[in-house]
C-alpha cells in the first residue's frame, strides 16, 4: 500500500505520457482518455491520418491536443513516417499506442521507437493477422476470438505479445455482435497494459517481455470476457 501511494506520488509530479494514433471511431481512444486520471498515464496529443476521423472529436472534448498528418500528402511511406516522427517526437512521449491507426510502417519508424510502440489488433494472434478478422474467425468455424495487445515491429502484427482477452464464439454470432464483445475487452484490456507501463511494471528486452519481474510466455498475460467485462 505504501509503495502504491508512493509511486502514485511520483507519477503525479511527473506523468506518463502517451500519444495516441488512430485513423478512425476511436472508441479504444475514448477508453484511454476515460482512465487517463485513475491510471497514472496523460495523454500528451493524439493524432490521425484522417481528418474526418472521429477520434480528433473526442480529443477536442477533453482537451486534448490533436493533430492531423494526412498520408495522401506526401508522396511515399518514408516521407510520411518522417512526418508523424516529428509530430510524435515534438509531444515528447514516453509510449505510443496505436489505435485502429490503419498504416503500415516503415522500418525506419518501428525502429525509432522500439519498445515503445504497442497495438491493439482484433485476434488472438499469431492467428488472423491483417484485416477483415471477424469475418474470416467466423467463416471459418473456430470457436473463440478476442484482442491482442502487442509491441509494433516492422513486420505486420508480429510484435512480443503483452496481453490477450478471449470470447467464446457462439451459433448465433454474427461480425457485429462479436465484434462488440471483443471492443468492450479491448476497451478494459488497452487501459490497463498502458497503466503496466506507467506504473514501470512492464518492459521487453531482448525479445523477452517482462511483467512484475516474471517473464511473460509467448501469448503474453491471458483474459477471458468475464475476468474482465462482467
Ligand atoms: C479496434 O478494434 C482495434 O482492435 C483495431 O482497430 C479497431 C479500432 O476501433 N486495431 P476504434 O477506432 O478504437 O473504435
Amino acid at each position: 500500500m505504501a509503495v502504491y501511494k508512493q509511486n502514485k506520488e511520483k507519477m503525479m509530479s511527473q506523468p506518463f505520457q502517451i500519444v495516441v494514433l488512430f485513423s478512425g471511431n476511436g472508441s479504444n481512444l475514448q477508453a484511454l482518455i476515460n482512465e487517463q486520471m485513475n491510471f497514472g498515464y496523460c495523454i500528451a496529443g493524439v493524432i490521425s491520418n484522417r481528418a474526418d476521423a472521429y477520434g480528433l472529436t473526442r480529443a477536442s472534448e477533453a482537451n486534448i491536443n490533436n493533430y492531423v498528418v494526412p498520408h495522401q500528402k506526401y508522396a511515399n511511406r518514408d516521407m510520411f513516417d518522417d512526418a508523424l516522427i516529428k509530430t510524435i517526437d515534438h509531444l515528447q512521449a514516453d509510449l505510443v499506442v496505436m489505435a485502429g491507426f490503419m498504416r503500415i510502417l516503415t522500418a525506419k519508424f518501428t525502429c525509432h521507437y522500439e519498445g515503445k510502440l504497442i497495438n491493439i489488433h482484433p485476434s488472438l494472434l499469431p492467428a488472423w493477422k491483417g484485416l477483415d478478422t471477424y469475418r474470416r474467425v467466423l467463416a471459418s468455424g473456430e470457436k473463440r476470438h478476442g484482442t491482442t495487445v502487442h509491441f509494433v515491429t516492422e513486420e505486420l502484427d508480429s510484435g512480443g505479445i503483452i496481453a490477450q482477452a478471449s470470447t467464446q464464439i457462439t451459433d448465433s454470432d454474427d461480425e457485429f455482435s462479436l465484434k462488440k464483445r471483443v471492443q468492450q475487452m479491448e476497451h478494459r484490456l488497452f487501459p490497463m497494459t498502458v497503466k503496466w507501463f506507467a506504473e514501470k511494471r512492464l518492459k521487453q528486452e531482448n525479445g523477452v517481455i517482462w511483467l512484475d519481474g516474471k517473464k511473460l510466455p509467448l501469448s503474453g498475460c491471458h483474459y477471458t470476457y468475464h475476468s474482465l467485462v462482467t
